[in-house]
């Protein structure tokens, strides 16, 4: 009835293609994109960081961000803080895109590269790019 020799060939042939696309991928790590953290205001800064260190930042910059829209939309409170000698507001604009006034090379960069669209800019100001 079954030619048990080609069901298992087919079989192998089937696996080879189905897992091609992830074998191709293997070692092609540089991909991942490098945000690029050059701009005016960076170059200047006293100590070069973040709100928070770099690994939180990563992981949760989108919870600071609501938070920083609450405080600013809900009870009306705005804060400066000083960064690295950098005195800011808690804003998108005023604040993040102050330093990483290179959108496109920076929130962008990593944005584009894992499909993430975040729909604020329908509202809010996306600067003039300022690079170094
Ligand atoms: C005072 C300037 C300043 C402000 C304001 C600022 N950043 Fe940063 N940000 C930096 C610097 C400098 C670094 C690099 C820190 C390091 O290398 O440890 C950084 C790092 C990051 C990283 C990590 C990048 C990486 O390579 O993984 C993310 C994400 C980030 N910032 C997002 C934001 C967001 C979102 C805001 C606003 C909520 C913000 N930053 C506000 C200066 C700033
Ligand atoms: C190191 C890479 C990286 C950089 C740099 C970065 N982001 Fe993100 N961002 C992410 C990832 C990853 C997510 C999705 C997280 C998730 O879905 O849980 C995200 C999500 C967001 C979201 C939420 C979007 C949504 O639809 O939920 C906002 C808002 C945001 N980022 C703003 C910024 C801004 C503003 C900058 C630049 C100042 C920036 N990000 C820079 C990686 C980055
Ligand atoms: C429908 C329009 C709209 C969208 C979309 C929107 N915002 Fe806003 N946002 C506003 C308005 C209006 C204010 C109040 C501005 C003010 O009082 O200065 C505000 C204020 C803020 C503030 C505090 C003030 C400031 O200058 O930044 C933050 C932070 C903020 N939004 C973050 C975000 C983030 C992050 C997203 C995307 C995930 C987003 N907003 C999407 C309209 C919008």
């Amino acid at each position: 009835m079954y030619d048990k020799g080609k069901v298992i060939v087919g079989l192998v042939v089937f696996l080879g293609f189905a897992t091609f696309p992830f074998y191709n991928n293997i070692g092609k790590k540089s991909a991942v994109p490098e945000p690029n953290l050059k701009t005016p205001v960076i170059e200047q800064m006293v100590v070069k960081k973040c709100i928070e260190p770099k690994e939180i930042m990563r992981g949760e910059h989108m919870q600071i961000l609501n938070q920083w829209r609450d405080t600013v939309v809900r009870e009306g409170e705005r804060k400066k803080m000083t960064i690295g000698g950098v005195e800011i507001d808690t804003s998108l604009q005023k604040g993040c895109l102050h330093c990483h006034s290179n959108k496109k090379k920076f929130c962008d960069a990593c944005h584009n590269y894992l499909s993430v669209k975040p729909y604020c800019w329908d509202c809010h100001f996306d600067p003039k790019e300022r690079d170094v």
